[in-house]
């Protein structure tokens, strides 16, 4: 496939309006057997998909229409990256040597570093600055066929950085003209001005920070960060009681690094997602099928932590509870910058297999944000988000290590080949 370069945002993107030919689309896009659809059409009018199938069967009014060749190009929907923290001040590759030497990520939390040192770099930028560097990082998801993404407060821990870090997601989001799911995370770690008063912290996330940036149109779920080392299960249900008063959707950073009983919590009140779960127990897995609360599974910070406790992924696979695949960015146990990546750690560290992460970065991915009615698959009206790969094998998205892969985005029916 030979791929020219257009421009660094909307306004200098290109309309993807078209038969778009030639295409092989990988089974996983529409639930459909196992084996790619050969000879494959999408026909994209005014930004959204207006049928697609097989080339011998285009109805002849789409026949005259303007072309794009596809090449014979593998195509999926738009990747979705379901969980980030994707903006931050600081870096903490520091902590990385200091980890190399034996530290590990709960004693340095427990040193004052981890999650605080990026809040005091946080609370240090400037709203441009951070947007600057969360732009950089968001170019390189994109460039690797990302077309929606989750972004995470919960490196200010106060009002008006909490505010900063949800209104650059915001920003992004326009900018880029992308689907940017903002998640409130007030309740990650403890600020020190709260020193010894969890239980005033929590007040204050729940009476006077959550309703405020709710009322800004600035939250669409609300997480916590429920471990030994960040808040309880006590704490984390004050903290969903109020999202729920709020009519907020909530998800949860749940067993990461022991079992609290936090992903059946979350499935009480029908999270959205529960996420990480190397901990998860049996009894929390039913929890979450009833539920339909959506795994998110996290290989990077798995790989990055040089975890040795896998979650239990046949568990969850024989219960049928649906698994997602994400990234986890952040500058502390997830400093990763590629979702392909992430598909590949899934497969190698988690034996997942190929269809399943798939289906991980689309199609789950989309119900872990609630938006599986409009994201994660193609379909018949819906906004024309999806890539074209040069691969020949579907198992090519999670088998190259490092490479930049050769794509062609097409994203809320613009053409972006590559973001410089
Ligand atoms: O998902 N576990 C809590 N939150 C992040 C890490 C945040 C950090 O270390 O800065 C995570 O791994
Ligand atoms: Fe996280």
């Amino acid at each position: 496939m030979s791929l020219s370069f257009y421009g660094e945002n909307k306004s200098s993107s290109i309309s993807a309006d078209g038969v778009w030919t030639n295409l092989r689309i990988a089974p996983e896009a529409i639930h459909v057997g196992s084996r790619l659809v050969e000879d494959a059409v999408i026909v994209v009018e005014k930004g959204l998909i207006s049928w697609f199938g097989l080339w011998e069967h285009l109805p002849p009014s789409y026949q005259s229409m303007n072309r794009h060749d596809g090449n014979q190009a593998m195509v999926t929907p738009g990747l979705i990256d379901c969980h980030t923290h994707l903006v931050y001040g600081g870096l903490r590759a520091n902590e990385f040597s200091m980890r190399l030497s034996g530290a590990s990520y709960e004693d340095i939390a427990q040193a004052g570093g981890g999650i605080l040192s990026t809040v005091r770099a946080t609370r240090e930028a400037s709203e441009e600055m951070l947007f600057a560097s969360a732009e950089y990082r968001l170019k390189r998801l994109l460039n690797e066929g990302v077309c929606a993404i989750e972004i995470k407060s919960g490196y200010g821990l106060n009002i008006e950085v909490e505010r900063r870090q949800l209104r650059v997601a915001k920003r992004l989001g326009e900018k880029y003209d992308l689907f940017v799911h903002k998640t409130f995370l007030g309740a990650h770690a403890l600020p020190p001005e709260f020193e010894g008063r969890s239980g005033d912290y929590i007040d204050y996330v729940c009476n006077e920070m959550m309703p405020a940036l709710a009322e800004e149109g600035l939250i669409d779920s609300v997480d916590v960060f429920c471990e030994k080392i960040a808040f309880t299960v006590a704490e984390t249900e004050q903290v969903f009681r109020t999202a729920k008063s709020l009519k907020l959707p909530i998800r949860l950073h749940a067993e990461q690094l022991s079992d609290t009983g936090g992903a059946a919590l979350a499935s009480r009140y029908q999270a959205l997602s529960a996420d990480h779960l190397e901990y998860l127990n049996r009894e929390s897995i039913l929890a979450m099928k009833q539920s339909g609360t959506v795994a998110v599974l996290l290989p990077g910070a798995y790989y990055f932590l040089r975890d040795t406790n896998p979650p239990p992924i046949e568990a969850l696979r024989e219960a049928g509870v649906p698994m997602a695949i994400a990234t986890d960015h952040n500058p502390g146990s997830s400093p990763v910058l590629s979702l392909l990546l992430m598909m590949n750690m899934a497969c190698t560290l988690f034996r997942m297999t190929v269809p399943e992460v798939l289906s991980g970065v689309t199609r789950h991915a989309a119900r872990a944000l609630g938006m599986q009615e409009s994201l994660g698959s193609l379909r018949v009206g819906g906004s024309a988000d999806f890539v074209l790969w040069n691969f020949s094998d579907v198992a090519e998205l999670a088998y190259w290590v490092g490479d930049q892969p050769t794509c062609r985005v097409v994203r809320r029916g613009q053409i972006f080949d590559e973001i410089k």
